[in-house]
């Protein structure tokens, strides 16, 4: 067996009452929710642990700032070394964001011996497999269960709840301020610009909103997903991403007439052994319980062979959601230093990853068509489908005026090599005048 390193001795003694101190990289919006639910849920935590939990220190920038909650002073810093290589403190819990610092003040801890909690998706998604390597070296626990939708337990369903079956498929509406900008879009029939300004001033967007609504937020949390559902070290390069940007209100209203709705959809899917990792906007027919996924709520549906279809549902960020997911991972962290078990909670990626080749990759397409309305272009777009070994499941035409109309379709089942290739080779033509959308759709009788 081997030695453990930061078990204090005393700490798995039951009979005795112990204080675990908590230094807190971060006192912001979630920081601020760990905080209070730590100073509130301090009997709870008592009794599901045997000790008491009490934040030690906090880092920030401005020592200075208006806090909501109360505070001692003396517990503020804006030196990491007060929290990282403090003695004093058994586990870091890093709510600070960003990448390199956080990185690094993660990697000092844990040589240091502390057990680590994170909610950063963005370090995850893009260090977590060298991160939780340096934490089983150093016998300690590296949790991040806020990372991923954020109040949503999803990611201990994966390693706990359904680790006895075999995960095919994980989709997810992973970013809450898309979801609600298209909620909007949808239900009251606002413009994109309009949505995104009024998630802004709720507080929902970014100050740069540009992670949310080109999905990158979604593909950081969809490769998380796919590391832990398919065993496999999935990087973020490997998921194809397109946000909701060039969604319109027009295709929001052929959705549904079609009877789908608009979602950013993150999804991991998994055939024999080759898996495929993808965010994009995603038609989702109004059968599927995603489709009634709305406002700022995330969802994630996951498919295992044994258990078949399950969804898990609820707030994806906000203070004390989020907060509730990184004050879970602490009550494990400090249940597993009773037990002196702590390093090894986490199975390290062990398959090999093979990535399915686009030629393989079957679903069916939206597609929406500004064309000359003159005789012989629907023959000449179902000779090119017919070139690319597509075919038309529905179709719509809308003249648009001026000798131009508007042709709007959902096909079968195409791979993805093939309409890509059918892009490129109608775009120079005459007849089409331009490819207005082209999203993937899910559910729904297309075969
Ligand atoms: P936030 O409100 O911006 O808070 C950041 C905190 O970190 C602030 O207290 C700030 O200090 C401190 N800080 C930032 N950079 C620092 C530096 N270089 N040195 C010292 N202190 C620093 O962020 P948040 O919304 O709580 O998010 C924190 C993390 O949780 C991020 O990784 C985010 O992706 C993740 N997350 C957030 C949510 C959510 O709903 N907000 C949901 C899921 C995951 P000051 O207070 O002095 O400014
Ligand atoms: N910007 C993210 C969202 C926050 O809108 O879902 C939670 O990760």
């Amino acid at each position: 067996m081997r030695a453990l390193k930061n078990l204090k001795p005393s700490v798995n003694d039951a009979s005795e009452n112990h204080t675990i101190n908590i230094g807190l990289l971060g006192l912001g919006t979630v920081g601020t929710g760990v905080y209070r639910i730590i100073q509130q849920h301090q009997e709870d935590l008592y009794h599901q642990t045997n000790c008491t939990i009490k934040v030690e220190k906090a880092l920030v920038q401005s020592i200075d700032k208006q806090r909501a909650i109360d505070i001692d002073a003396a517990a503020l810093t804006t030196n990491s070394e007060d929290i990282v290589m403090n003695e004093d403190i058994d586990i870091v819990v890093e709510v600070m964001g960003g990448v390199e610092e956080a990185r690094q003040l993660i990697a000092q801890a844990l040589e240091q011996g502390k057990h680590v909690v994170t909610a950063n998706k963005d370090l995850v998604a893009l260090h977590g497999a060298e991160l939780l390597t340096l934490a089983s070296d150093n016998d300690c626990d590296l949790f991040y269960e806020a990372s991923v939708a954020g109040g949503i337990p999803i990611l201990r369903a994966l390693v706990e709840g359904l680790s006895s079956d075999r995960i095919t498929k994980m989709m997810g509406i992973l970013n809450g301020t898309t979801n609600y900008m298209l909620t909007r879009m949808s239900q009251e029939g606002l413009d994109y610009k309009t949505c995104l300004t009024q998630a802004q001033e709720l507080g929902y967007a970014e100050a740069d909103p540009t992670a949310d609504v080109e999905g990158l937020d979604a593909a950081r949390k969809i490769a998380i997903l796919g590391t832990l559902g398919f065993h496999t070290d999935v990087s973020l390069s490997e998921v194809k991403v397109k946000g909701i940007s060039s969604v319109t209100k027009e295709d929001i209203d052929y959705s549904q007439s079609f009877g789908y709705e608009m979602k950013l959809l993150g999804m991991a899917e998994r055939d024999g052994d080759e898996i495929e990792l993808s965010v994009q906007p995603t038609l989702v027919h109004h059968t599927h319980p995603l489709a009634s996924v709305n406002g700022v709520f995330n969802a994630v549906y996951v498919h295992g062979e044994a258990v078949g279809e399950t969804m898990f549902y609820g707030p994806g960020a906000g203070e004390l959601p989020t907060a509730t997911a990184v004050v879970s991972d602490l009550i494990t962290v400090v249940k597993n230093l009773r037990l002196g078990v702590n390093g090894r909670g986490m199975v390290a990626p062990y398959k090999e990853k093979k990535l399915k080749p686009n030629s393989r990759v079957y679903r069916p397409y939206f597609i929406r068509l500004v064309v000359k309305d003159q005789p012989g272009v629907l023959a000449y777009i179902t000779q090119t489908f017919a070139n690319f070994d597509m075919s038309i499941s529905q179709i719509y035409q809308k003249p648009l005026g001026n000798e131009r109309a508007e042709v709007v379709m959902i096909t079968h089942k195409v791979s993805l090599a093939s309409i890509e290739a059918w892009m490129e080779d109608v775009e120079t033509s005459t007849e089409i005048e331009n490819i207005a959308s082209c999203y993937a759709v899910e559910g729904g009788k297309q075969a």
